[in-house]
């Protein structure tokens, strides 16, 4: 067998050394020394045959889906898991990943043979016992704990018994290999560790979720160097202080990625919502000056959702613009249009943007909504009752279409909102004068 051995390689120009540096002494940059395990060949290496297949001796079949039987998280996934598929789940911390995933384990191992296995390094099982009992009146009993966090003992459990229904793995970062010496948590450690997981995973054909912590700042070390890795990226959003969580995909080898899953947040665990209930949670305002209504698209998947602008004088030389679930370059261009073309002096202005519910938008058919809300709040004048806002600006004040007109407007009228406004009946920015 061959021997293993670690070293340090820069991320930067691969330059490797036995020790660790907090600079490359070949390339100068910082802390891109990274601690890889690598295998020290004892003997010449024996070169096999490589077999090319053509493409027509491939035979397509169709992909088979396991169901998770929570809906909202099949959306996401496209139906459901695939044999040997590798899911990262990442999120904050305390957003509700372990209580989405017991959940998962809890309905997929219901009425099956086979377990599901999760790995719980950083919880004890009791704790984790503790939360299925909060979550399922049902007796259930085919969830297998492994409370292990060396990855070489794991899999070689995995290895001497028969392979489970899906494997749980809470969290990677909490994964080490005595490989390594790097501390748990470290680049090194959870990619090796991730590593040694998947090939198992893909040997095997058991569906595997790997569960990554990701910070507020953005920080995603760990989950981000295993992206390339997985076949799927899942990231579990949603402010803690609001109760609404959403699933989005970034990657998805097997389906969609352009789908979303919307959860609360109960005393009972993770509910799922869809379109009518969330309508009713983030649509309720829009009456008020400074709110406005819109239909954002994600996915199949049709939002009403309200953006709260506070247009207040400012005092500080530097007006403050503060913006939260919605593009901060996009609102700031959104904020000059408007001064421009509706003739409001808001370099005098503070404004506060908002999006409610906690919910992000990223489509720029929010755009007229936000322009709306902002003008509405200078104006200390409501928009027109049951009314949204549905359009892109562009940086002369027009506003363009947006794809998927009809399923935008059935949902608007789905939820009792009756005047649709957008590019057709306000082609320019200027023609929000008329509504105010
Ligand atoms: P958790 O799933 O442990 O978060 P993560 O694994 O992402 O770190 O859950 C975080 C929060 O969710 C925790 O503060 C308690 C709360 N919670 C509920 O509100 N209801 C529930 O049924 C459960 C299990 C947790
Ligand atoms: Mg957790």
């Amino acid at each position: 067998m061959a021997k293993q051995t670690a070293v340090f390689t820069c991320q930067n120009c691969d330059y490797q050394s036995p020790k660790w540096m907090g600079q490359c002494p070949q390339c100068g940059k910082w802390n891109t020394m990274v601690e890889e395990v690598k295998e020290r060949r004892s003997s010449r290496r024996v070169i096999g045959k490589i077999e090319p297949i053509n493409l027509s001796q491939i035979k397509t079949r169709k992909i088979e889906k396991r169901p998770t039987k929570i809906r909202e998280l099949d959306r996401v996934l496209g139906e459901g898991l695939v044999a040997g598929q590798v899911i990262l789940f990442a999120g904050e911390p305390g957003i509700g990943k372990s209580t989405l995933l017991t959940q998962l384990a809890i309905n997929i191992s219901t009425n099956e043979k086979k377990p599901v296995v999760y790995g719980c390094g950083e919880e004890s099982p009791n704790q984790v016992g503790l939360r299925v009992e909060r979550l399922t009146d049902k007796k259930t009993n085919n969830i297998v704990f492994v409370p292990d966090t060396d990855v070489d003992q794991i899999v070689n459990w995995l290895e001497q018994n028969p392979p489970p229904l899906l494997l749980i793995i809470d969290s990677v970062q909490t994964l080490t290999t005595q490989d390594l010496s790097g501390v748990a948590g470290s680049v090194g450690q959870v990619r090796e560790s991730a590593q040694r997981l998947i090939t198992w995973a893909k040997k095997s054909q058991v569906p595997l979720l790997l569960v990554g912590h990701v910070t507020k700042q953005g920080n995603l070390a760990g989950p981000k160097v295993l992206e390339h890795a997985v076949d799927t990226v899942i990231y579990f959003e949603g402010e803690r202080s609001h109760d609404l969580r959403i699933l989005r995909t970034i990657k998805n080898r097997f389906g969609p990625t352009d789908e979303i899953g919307v959860f609360q947040m109960t005393g009972k665990g993770l509910l799922e919502i869809d379109e009518k209930e969330l309508a009713k949670k983030v649509g309720k305002s829009g009456s008020k000056a400074g709110s406005c209504l819109t239909v954002t698209a994600e996915g199949n998947r049709m939002m009403v959702t309200e953006v709260q602008a506070l247009v207040t004088q400012s005092f500080t030389p530097f007006p403050k613009r503060v913006i939260t679930g919605l593009s901060k370059n996009r609102t700031e261009m959104l904020i000059a249009v408007v001064q421009k073309q509706l003739g409001v002096p808001l370099y005098k202005y503070d404004v506060f943007i908002n999006v409610a519910g906690g919910v992000k938008i990223t489509e720029p058919a929010a755009d007229l909504a936000i322009c709306a809300a902002i003008y509405s709040s200078f104006k200390n004048k409501p928009l027109p009752p049951k009314s949204s806002f549905v359009g892109e600006v562009s940086l002369l004040g027009e506003i363009n279409t947006v794809p998927q007109p009809e399923k935008r407007a059935k949902q608007a009228k789905g939820v009792g909102l009756s005047s649709l406004f957008g590019a057709k009946n306000i082609p320019t920015l200027k023609d929000l004068k008329g509504q105010i």
